[in-house]
This record gives structure tokens, sequence and C-alpha cells, in this order.
């Protein structure tokens, strides 16, 4: 029997997590011979973009970042964000021509509906969630986000010093799409003082009231992670080229400073983008187990057939659900959480304050 192995849409550390563990127990307790396709779902049209995995070629792979198969969120599958029928099924024909009895795909929303729609070609599929943005419904958390919050936490911690030093209000721009978890699980790791996060649209007013209460308390710097897709009320997120989220802190920032001049307050404003350096590097201990636990789980659901199923956690433990019901469905942060209210009881704004 042949597996296929493949990584759709942008990386998450913890991808090659996930190939190795999936490889490990195909080979050792499943005794299926393996095969990587490389640049996501274009590979399948490539047979020399179709290579042998062995255990050899997964060793040391546990701790290292991206993905050895590689990946793109572009391709011939998907146009303008619709898929291309022909294309899907020409893709279905090509996994059965390739001789895979099965096909893990490793992917977030995007690939993951590709993986739906060549499953309804009759393709014999099986899903892995992935993304930082960890904005996947049927999930609690997926591998990726950790890292990526590590990283955010760090870089809040290290701007309190300089901040504090000159007085500073430090914008700190994070990923996230169109959700705020990345924002409010770092921005409260970190300790910052403001958050603005897409699912409480802000307003420059408040988030400088915030400052002037922490001025006239004593602390005269405020820390602000913004998510990339947040946006004013009444506003709009701020894209970039090629309809990418991104920019808004600087455009938060540049409001803050028209506002402070405004009103006579005399403050430096700085910003800092993160950018891809939260998708980078080696993944943390939480997504290695978590990545590891998916790729074995997804070897199992091939071992079984449950094609058209997929992966996911739900508390502690690992859970099959079907790969439509995942689809489509974003997971915000609810505006009246727990987590929200925790944060605002500790002091933390969001900007959305009355
Ligand atoms: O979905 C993951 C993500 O990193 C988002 O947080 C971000 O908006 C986007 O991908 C960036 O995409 P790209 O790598 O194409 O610039």
């Amino acid at each position: 029997m042949r597996l296929g192995i493949l990584t759709g849409g942008g990386d998450a550390p913890g991808l090659n997590a996930v190939i190795r563990a999936a490889t490990r127990v195909a080979i050792r307790k499943l005794k299926w011979e393996v095969c990587g396709v490389e640049d996501g779902f274009e590979g399948l049209f490539d047979d020399n973009m179709v290579k042998p995995l062995t255990l050899p070629m997964v060793r040391g792979l546990l701790s290292r970042g991206g993905t050895i198969l590689g990946t793109t969120n572009r391709g011939r599958l998907v146009t303008k964000g619709q898929l291309v029928q022909e294309q899907v099924a020409a893709a279905a024909e090509r996994i059965k021509k390739l001789g895979f009895d099965g096909l893990i795909v490793i992917g977030g929303d995007g690939s993951l509906t590709i993986a739906q729609a060549l499953y309804e070609h009759g393709a014999p599929i099986v899903g892995v969630p992935k993304t930082i943005d960890n904005d996947l419904s049927v999930t609690d958390y997926t591998f990726g986000f950790d890292t990526a919050l590590q990283v955010a936490a760090e870089a809040v911690d290290n701007l309190h010093t300089t901040a504090e030093s000159h007085d500073r209000v430090m914008l700190v721009e994070v990923m996230g799409r169109h959700v705020g978890w990345i924002a409010l699980h770092a921005g409260i790791a970190g300790g910052a003082d403001v958050i603005l996060i897409p699912e409480l649209p802000f307003s420059i007013e408040a988030v400088a009231r915030a400052i002037a209460e922490r001025d006239e308390a004593g602390a005269k710097f405020s820390i602000i992670v913004v998510a990339e897709g947040c946006r004013p009320r009444n506003g709009y997120e701020v894209y970039q080229a090629q309809g990418r989220l991104g920019g808004v802190a600087a455009r938060v920032a540049e409001d803050l400073d028209a506002y402070h001049r405004q009103q006579g307050i005399d403050k430096d404003i700085r910003v800092v983008v993160l950018g891809h350096l939260q998708r980078g590097g080696s993944p943390t201990v939480f997504d290695r187990v978590l990545a590891t636990r998916f790729g074995a789980a997804a070897a199992e659901l091939v071992a079984q057939g449950q094609w058209g199923h997929m992966v996911a956690l739900q508390g502690t433990k690992i859970i099959t659900t079907d790969i439509a019901t995942a689809i489509g469905a974003l997971k915000r942060v609810s505006p009246t959480g727990q987590l929200v209210q925790q944060a605002r009881d500790l002091g933390i704004y969001f900007g959305d304050e009355s």
C-alpha cells in the first residue's frame, strides 16, 4: 500500500514533525510505503515532485521548522479564491495514477477546502489541521500557534525595557489573519497594556485614553499589541500589496499621533512588525508533541480508511472529525468570553471602551 503526504498553504512550525510521525507509523506499524509530494497540490501534477520518504529521511525532523516537502499558497486548483473544478478532477486523477492508496493533506482552511473537494472526487484523503492563527473551529489548538506566541510574547517582553527607558508608546503588530488569538495570548503573556483584535473594533480615542491613564498613574510608557486583522469602528482592515493583511499598526500609530497633537500631547510612538519571524524557527515542545500526535493519528485514519476525515484536538484528546465540518467556520475570540474578561479585569484595554 502506498501513502502520499503533502503540506499546503503557508508553513507553520511543526509540519516536519507531522511528516516524521506519519511516516514512522506508516512504515513501522502499517508496513506501508510512503511518498512525499513537493510544493503542495502542485507536486501532484509532476512525477519528479513525488519522492519516496524513508525512515532515515525523516530522522532529525522533530526540531526543524518549515517543511522538507515545500509548500505554496498558490496553484492551479484555486483562482481568485474559487476552486477550479476541472483542475480538482485532474488532481484526483493524478492521485490515482500515482498509485496512492491514501493521501495525508496537512493544511489550513484553504488546503483543507481543496482536500474536501478532492475527497468528493473520490480521492482517499485524510486531513491534518495546521495554522499559526489557531482559527480552525474544530480543534482547540493547531501546531505552530504556540511557537508563534513564543516569538510574539518574547518581543513584547523585550519592548518593555526600551519603551520604559524612552517613555514611549510601542506598537507591535502580530499575525493572525481575521482573528485575534495570537494578539490576545501574546498580549496577556507579555503583559501588554492595550490589545487590539479584529473581534473588538477600536477607537483611537479609547486607545489614547488608556495611554493617558497609564501616564497619570506614573507608568509613562505603553505597549500595544496589534493584530494584523484589527480595524477601527466603522473602518476597514489594512492590506498590503497582493491582498495580504499587514500595516495596520503603522496606521494606528499615525492616527494616534495625529490625535495626540490635536490634544497638545507630546509622545513618541514606534512600530514593530513581527511578520514571518512568527512562523520561522524550531517548534516549541508543545507544538512538537501536538504535531507528532496529529501525524500518528492521521496514519491511523489512513489504516482505517476514514477518507474525508481529519484529526483535531479537543481538550487533551486527539479526535476525528469530517473535513467538511472543519472548513468554512472560523474560530474567533469571543468578545464576551472568559479570556477577554480576565484580561479586562487585569487592566488590559481593548480600545473598545466607551
Ligand atoms: O495564515 C498564516 C499567516 O501567517 C497569517 O497569519 C498571515 O496573514 C499570512 O499567513 C501571511 O501569508 P504569507 O506567508 O503568504 O505572507
